[in-house]
Formats: structure tokens, C-alpha cells, sequence
């Protein structure tokens, strides 16, 4: 089964074709980075237009790449939530039109069932599929989840919410501690980088308890503490000069980056990435204990960071990731979560509306 994923809830637009769920013929992925770097955020408007110039150009590379034409496809499958609505509708809307066309299926996808198969995908592609009951932890910018997966003859894969953040999300935590630090946007790749170069235990910053649920997280009371510690610390001169060095900068480099950070400031960068990675390993260590779980599922942008994967590997159950590619938001995962659904015989009307808060699990 040839299938066709579109996704553009954010600010990437991508097209992938995946054969059986599980083949990635091509995954394309244009990013708005340059777009929104100068504003220091996405900005939703912008990248709504972004996507409406991109998103022909992507869908044609990607088939190009395929080595396939329109009409091989059997079905498309495209993100309708949760996002920005004005991005979502560009990738729906381009979806919708052109399974009329074709008369092919037409599926719609929540965004974070595609994060949690982008692993899925790559555990099936090695010969090694992830044991289900499985934990997903699910860490991007603008979510962190812990669902529990499993799969039944019935519902097919079947979540259940087991936490999630009450505030900011993991990703969200680290792109604003990096632009309180002076760092250009988005900030969470870079403080991955230069976090190694630092002291974890250099600046003693809080965990969270939580009164309730004690899966749920928190972030915000974090990236205040890293606010008092630079206010305490008389960071502000510090901070501008590199926030004017490295202004406009585009991506830059681990040595660029170094050469614009003082030790303090990288014990302190290590200090905040070490207390992100301890909040969710916690929460991940009793989900799997506490569900009996056989395996876990780690995905989303965050999932990229390479502190975290790491430190991942010391919970009792095997942790799968996905390749660097497949972590951060592309359209090969929409694809992945689209096959199990399309084989049940599953697809979507046309009158499909995009759900800006679309929930996988309650
Ligand atoms: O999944 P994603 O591409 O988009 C959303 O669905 O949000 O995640 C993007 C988020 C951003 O907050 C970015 O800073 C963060 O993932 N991120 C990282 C790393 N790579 C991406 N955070 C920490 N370390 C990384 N290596
Ligand atoms: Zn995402």
C-alpha cells in the first residue's frame, strides 16, 4: 500500500511516501526556520503562507523521489490535529483535493499518533516491533505525554492518557530557557549541544511534585528558577552581548556557540537539561511500573536530545527511538500511523475539519 502523508501543523511542510507503513521512499521536509528565526518564535500567520508557496513543491519532490507518479498512490493521509488551525487547513485542504482527484482514500491523523509510530515504523522496518502494552512518551514543543499503547483486535491501537504537563512543554521549556539565555530560536538543539560541556549538579534547580496525578509534569517553575539564578547572577550584560553576536545568525554551530558561553552559564544550561531529563525519566520509570508496560516509546522533537536518550537507557524495559530525521515533524510518521487505520478499512470524509486541540486519549 502506497501511501502519501502530508504535514503542516506547525512550521515544517512535508510529504513522504511509506509503502506498507513501513518503507520510507522519500520524506521531505522544508522548514521555516529562517522564517521565524528573526522573530524568535513561529509565527502562525507567516506560516500559514509559508506552507500554502511550499506545499506543492514538497508533495512533488516527494513522489519525485519515490520514483512515482499520482496515480500509484492508493491513499493519503494527512495531520488534522492538534496545531496551528491556519497551518493545519493548508495540509488538509491539499489532502482533500487530491484524494477527490485521485479517488483514493482520504485519512486524517492527530500529529502525535504520528510522532509515537515514526517509532513504530523503524522498530517493524528492523525486525524487532516494539512489545505492546507499550508506555509513550511523547516530548515535542508543544506537548508532553505519557499515553499508555496497546492493541486489540477491535480497536486496533487503542491509547489511554496516563500524564501529561500542566504547564509549558518540554520543548517549550527549553526554547524559552535558551531565549533567556540569549540563544536564537529554537532553542533546544543548541542547549543539547553545549550541555555536555557543562556541570549537571553545578546550580541546584527544583523537581516538581505534583498534588493529584503523579504522572502529570510541570516546566514553568523550572524556567522561572533558571530566571531567578540569571537575575541573582547579574547575567544581563552577559546575555546581550551574545544575544547580539549570535542575532540573525541562522543555525549555528557547537564551537560558535561555546566560544559566545561562559563555564557558569554552560553548568547552568547542564544543570536545566539535567533536571528536564530527571522530571520526565521519573515519570516514564513509574508509568512503566506502574502498567506492567514491556517496552517504551520515546518521540517528538525532544526526543532528539541526546542527554535524554541516554539517560532513557537506564529504565528496565527496552526504550526505542527514532532516527534524528524522524523525531522532530515530518510526514513519513503520518503515513506510519495511517497504515494500521487504512488496513482495518478506516478512512475519512471529506468534510474533515482541522481540530487545532484534537486529543489522542482523554
Ligand atoms: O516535534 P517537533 O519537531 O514539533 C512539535 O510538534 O512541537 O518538536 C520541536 C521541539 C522544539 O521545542 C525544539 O526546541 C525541540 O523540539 N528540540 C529539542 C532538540 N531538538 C528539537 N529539544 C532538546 N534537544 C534537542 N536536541
Ligand atoms: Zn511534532
Amino acid at each position: 500500500m502506497n501511501i502519501l502523508g502530508i504535514e503542516t501543523s506547525c512550521d515544517e511542510t512535508a510529504a513522504a511516501v511509506v509503502v506498507d507503513g513501513e518503507r520510507e521512499l522519500s520524506n521531505v521536509v522544508a522548514s521555516q526556520f529562517d522564517v521565524h528565526a528573526r522573530y524568535g518564535g513561529v509565527v502562525p500567520e507567516l506560516a500559514s503562507r509559508q506552507h500554502l508557496d511550499a506545499i506543492t513543491p514538497v508533495v512533488r519532490e516527494a513522489l519525485e523521489r519515490a520514483g512515482m507518479q499520482y496515480t500509484d498512490l492508493d491513499a493519503i493521509a494527512v495531520t488534522y490535529g492538534p496545531g496551528l488551525v491556519g497551518c493545519l487547513l493548508v495540509g488538509l485542504t491539499y489532502a482533500k483535493g487530491l484524494a477527490l482527484a485521485l479517488g483514493k482514500p482520504f485519512i486524517g491523523i492527530n500529529h502525535l499518533e504520528g510522532h509515537i509510530h515514526a517509532v513504530v515504523m523503524e522498530q517493524r522496518r528492523a525486525g524487532s516491533p516494539a512489545e505492546l502494552p507499550a508506555i509513550a512518551m511523547v516530548v515535542s514543543g508543544g506537548h508532553t505525554h505519557l499515553f499508555l499503547i496497546e492493541e486489540t483486535a477491535e480497536q486496533g491501537y487503542d491509547y489511554s492518557l496516563l500524564g501529561k504537563t500542566r504547564d509549558d512543554a518540554a520543548g517549550e521549556a527549553f526554547d524559552k530557557v535558551a531565549k533567556l539565555l540569549g540563544y536564537p530560536y529554537p532553542g533546544g538543539p543548541l542547549l543539547d549541544l553545549l550541555a555536555p560541556f557543562g556541570n549537571p549538579k553545578g546550580v541546584a534547580l527544583p523537581g516538581t511534585r505534583m498534588k493529584g496525578n503523579q504522572l502529570d509534569m510541570s516546566f514553568s517553575g523550572l524556567k522561572t528558577a533558571v530566571l531567578r539564578h540569571v537575575q541573582a547572577s547579574d547575567m544581563a550584560e552577559e546575555i546581550a552581548e551574545r544575544r547580539d553576536a549570535l542575532k540573525g545568525r541562522g543555525r549555528i554551530g557547537v564551537e560558535e556557540a561555546r566560544q559566545a558561553t561562559p563555564q557558569a552559564t554552560l553548568d547552568l544550561i547542564a544543570s536545566f537539561q539535567y533536571r528536564v531529563i530527571e522530571e520526565l525519566l521519573l515519570r516514564a520509570a513509574v508509568a512503566a511500573d506502574e502498567t506492567g508496560a514491556r517496552s517504551l516509546i520515546l518521540c517528538g522533537g525532544v526526543a532528539a536530545n541526546s542527554g535524554l536518550r541516554a539517560r532513557f537507557q537506564s529504565l528496565p524495559v527496552p526504550v526505542y527511538t527514532s532516527a534524528l530525521a524522524l523525531s522532530t515533524d515530518n510526514a513519513a510518521m503520518i503515513a506510519a500511523a495511517a497504515y494500521p487505520r487504512l488496513l482495518r478499512g478506516e478512512s475519512s470524509p471529506l468534510d474533515l475539519r482541522a481540530q487545532p486541540n484534537l486529543k489522542l486519549a482523554q
